[in-house]
């Protein structure tokens, strides 16, 4: 809202004096809301300064109808807002635009976020949990800034991990059960070939053999591969589905799997590679460990299938930007990803992005899928349901279609515990915590979303303010924090931080109920009942579309 002004006060005084003028907002906020320094003006005019300054002063004040007092202070006009008129302002375009506040316009630029990528062959697991939530909440929130994106589910559906698999199937499978339920057995196959191989190492050989034949097409192993890739993808579309969260594609590894000779070629012909022991390797000069891209038995390895996905994805949407969503630890892959783009000469190096993040820990541990103590995500995720039904109970027994309210409520709190953090830092996950309806939880702030709506039952409003009650500090608190929502959003994309957003809300809510503990709410008055709905109504707005991009459905009742 400020910046609006600002920008508006430059635009006259620059279409006045044919000079671009610095309009800040001063450290002493008594002096007023924002400070023009008038010496340039002076030097161009060759007048006395308080005559100047004078000038500048009623100037503004005759076209800005936000200014409602200027003060002048040595070099500086202070100019003094109008409570009243920016409030005004402000909530009508809200109430106007409704969930489209904040939208930008469309700007041509496409993104391509990489996000969720499971491994195919062993159970989606919390693990990707982060990236699916961070990967769709940026997705939304581009999208929202004029952005075009691509949604990019990257499946790791090859590698040696799939020789593992292989093996651990053939060696150890019994079909029948396999066939019952596939993914268990199959994750149990695979914590049973990393058990086997810690006591017989000759157990990995034999599993980059079988993926080696994969890669040279046996039909056999081909066969088996598509099966297994198959029954793992519909687990995490179990998955997708309770999260609301879609892709545009799922070209996973394999796809590339006969795409990589292009680009293994260009990094051969412009001379970066060296045969290492009879690998195909590439050094860097800055002390990154060099990157191994193809094997001495010539297998093609996980930088080589992303650099090959890389090029196709350049090539095919054309993006002006690629985000990939992964964790911390892959922090020096995409760094050799990048550092190679420039090598070759591309400078779109410097758009592509690692959106990295930390782990989930149960009392201070990783938790982890392999070797034991496999957390499965989709039974977190009924855990989490399961716990909101019983808070559910405890407060509003009587509620209809409780079921689908606990889903919602249960999946907010997953989402929000992992969005309202910092995503680089390591996060305490603890189901119990976050469902509760009090404290920075998911939950909070779809209880505060049911008391708005609650509110605004049946309650009609207009556009007729009292607009003295702007002067009030917790009316204008609010304003100010609704008219700061587009800029968060910004914030939000610049820092590829949903927290941002996340953090947002929580102040929102927290003011909305401090509004709602402070003001009588029906008041008698007419015009200030009028205005009072009118503002929650757009609080009401502003915390819906922030949820929405964090991935979160509201809830009228709960
Ligand atoms: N499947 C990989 C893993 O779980 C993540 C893939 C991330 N995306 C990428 N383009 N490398 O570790």
């Amino acid at each position: 809202m400020i910046n609006e002004i600002k920008e508006k006060i430059k635009k006259i005084l620059e279409n006045k004096y044919g000079i671009n003028l610095n309009v800040e907002e001063p450290k002493d906020l008594k002096m007023g809301d924002l400070a023009v320094p008038v010496f340039p003006i002076v030097k161009i005019k060759r007048c006395p300064l308080p005559e100047v300054a004078k000038e500048v002063g009623n100037y503004i004040i005759d076209n800005v109808k936000e200014v409602k007092k200027v003060n002048i202070i040595g070099g500086f006009v202070n100019l003094v807002l109008s409570k009243e008129e920016m409030s005004k302002e402000i909530l009508i375009k809200i109430l106007n635009d409704g969930s489209n506040y904040g939208t930008n316009k469309i700007n041509g630029e496409v993104v391509c976020l990489d996000y969720s990528s499971p491994n195919i062959a062993k159970s989606f697991s919390i693990g990707h949990l982060r990236s699916t939530i961070i990967g769709n909440s940026l997705k939304l929130i581009y999208q929202k800034l004029g952005y075009k994106t691509i949604a990019i589910n990257y499946l790791g559906d090859w590698g040696t991990q799939f020789g593992k698999m292989i093996v651990a199937y053939l060696k150890w499978g019994d079909k029948e059960k396999i066939a019952k339920d596939p993914i268990n057995e199959m994750t149990n196959l695979y914590v049973k070939f990393h058990e086997e191989a810690k006591l017989n190492p000759e157990l990995d050989e034999e599993a980059r053999q079988a993926f080696r034949k994969c890669e040279l097409g046996d039909k056999e192993y081909l066969a088996l591969w598509s099966y297994i890739r198959e029954e793992s993808l519909k687990e995490s579309k179990q998955i997708y589905d309770l999260l609301g969260v879609t892709f545009d594609s799922y070209n996973g590894e394999a796809f590339y799997n006969d795409k990589m000779d292009g680009i293994v070629n260009e990094l051969e012909e412009k001379k970066l590679t060296e045969i290492d022991n009879k690998a195909l390797i590439v050094r860097f000069k800055n002390n990154m460990p060099p990157a191994l891209i193809k094997r001495s038995d010539g297998g093609s390895l996980y930088i080589t299938r992303d650099l090959a996905a890389l090029f196709y994805r350049k090539n095919e949407y054309k993006f002006n930007k690629i985000l990939y969503v992964v964790g911390n630890e892959q922090k020096l892959h995409f760094e050799q990803i990048k550092e190679i783009v420039r090598m070759l000469g591309y400078d779109f190096a410097d758009n592509i992005y690692h959106i990295g993040f930390g782990l989930y820990l149960t009392n201070g541990k990783k938790m982890s899928t392999r070797q034991g103590g496999v957390v499965k995500l989709y039974d977190v995720l009924m855990k989490a349901i399961d716990l909101a039904k019983l808070e559910i109970d405890n407060k509003n027994k009587e509620l209809e279609n409780k079921e689908e309210v606990a889903k919602k409520v249960g999946i907010a709190s997953v989402l929000f515990n992992d969005l309202k953090n910092q995503r680089e830092l390591d996060i305490e996950f603890d189901l119990n915590s976050c469902v509760k309806f009090e404290g920075n939880t998911g939950p909070y702030l779809l209880y505060s979303g049911v008391r708005i709506a609650s509110i605004l039952k049946n309650k009609e409003y207009n556009l007729e303010f009292n607009l003295d009650l702007f002067n009030k500090d917790i009316y204008y608190e609010i304003v100010r924090l609704l008219a700061n929502f587009p800029t968060i959003l910004n914030k939000a994309m610049e820092d590829n931080a949903p927290s941002h957003i996340a953090k947002y809300l929580l102040n929102l809510c927290a003011t909305f109920n401090k509004f709602y503990a402070q003001e009588k709410i029906n008041a008698e008055d007419e015009l200030v009942r009028n205005t009072n709905f009118a503002l929650i109504n757009a609080i009401r707005i502003v915390l819906n579309e922030g949820l929405r991009l964090l991935g979160i459905s509201y809830v009228d009742e709960m």
